[in-house]
């Protein structure tokens, strides 16, 4: 009988964003992309880039998945900042109650997730994506998914997304349908108003 290797979750923020780690980060991202890597949108130096991007950004955060010391995959995320131009590329407007960023604890943008193809199909990309988000102080988290990979937006789906619809966030990108899961009731609502006190300050 075959047991599938434990997997241990790591956690790294920017402070432990080392040469060692954005190697690892690329060396699984041109495993996991491999045939599409002759694709300039996919290449190497453009995963760097949207990683420098991505990194350059306060509270970025990866998990990665490792088992017997050798990374799976990996899931990171970073905030959408006050001027963000995520919602730039909406094919159809959302309304603005949707769209507004307060560049705090309003959403967190998941950039990756990718787990090596012996990993699929055993919940272990589930269990990367959840850990990310256990540890996230945003209301919601949004992702973007190609169209052409209808199964792994069902996948998204069953975790929690819904789709609001098609952006694309560049003109040589794919159109991407637009990602939304709500990770806590907005802050409005969670805490309590504190009573009228009549008094003027
Ligand atoms: C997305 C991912 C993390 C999900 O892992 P998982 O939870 O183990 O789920 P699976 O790998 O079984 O994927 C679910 C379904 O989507 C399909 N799928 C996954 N990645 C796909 C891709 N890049 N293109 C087309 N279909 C894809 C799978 O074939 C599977 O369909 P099946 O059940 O008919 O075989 C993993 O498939 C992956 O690393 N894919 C490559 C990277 C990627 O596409 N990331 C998502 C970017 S939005």
């Amino acid at each position: 009988m075959t047991t599938t290797p434990a997997v241990e979750m790591r956690r790294y923020g920017l402070d432990d964003l080392t040469d060692d780690l954005r190697q690892t980060l690329t060396d699984v991202y041109a495993e996991v992309y491999a045939d599409r890597l002759s694709d300039p949108f996919f290449d190497i130096p453009r995963f760097l880039d949207r990683l420098e991007g991505h990194t350059s950004r306060p509270g970025w955060e990866v998990v990665m998945g490792y088992a017997d010391g050798e990374p799976v995959g990996y899931a990171y995320g970073s905030p959408l900042p006050e001027r963000t131009r995520w919602w730039a590329g909406m094919l159809k407007l959302l309304p603005e109650e949707m769209t507004d960023e307060t560049g705090g604890t309003r959403t967190l943008a998941l950039f990756e997730l990718m787990v090596r193809q012996s990993w699929r199909k055993t919940g272990t990309a589930h269990r990367i994506h959840e850990e990310l988000l256990s540890g996230r102080p945003e209301e919601r988290v949004t992702l973007l998914v190609e169209p052409t990979h209808p199964k792994v937006k069902t996948l998204y789906e069953a975790w929690g997304y819904e789709d609001i619809g098609d952006q694309q966030p560049f003109p040589d990108a794919p159109v991407y349908a637009t990602m939304l899961r709500q990770l806590r009731q907005l802050r409005q609502l969670r805490t309590a108003q504190p009573h009228a006190s009549g008094t003027t300050s």
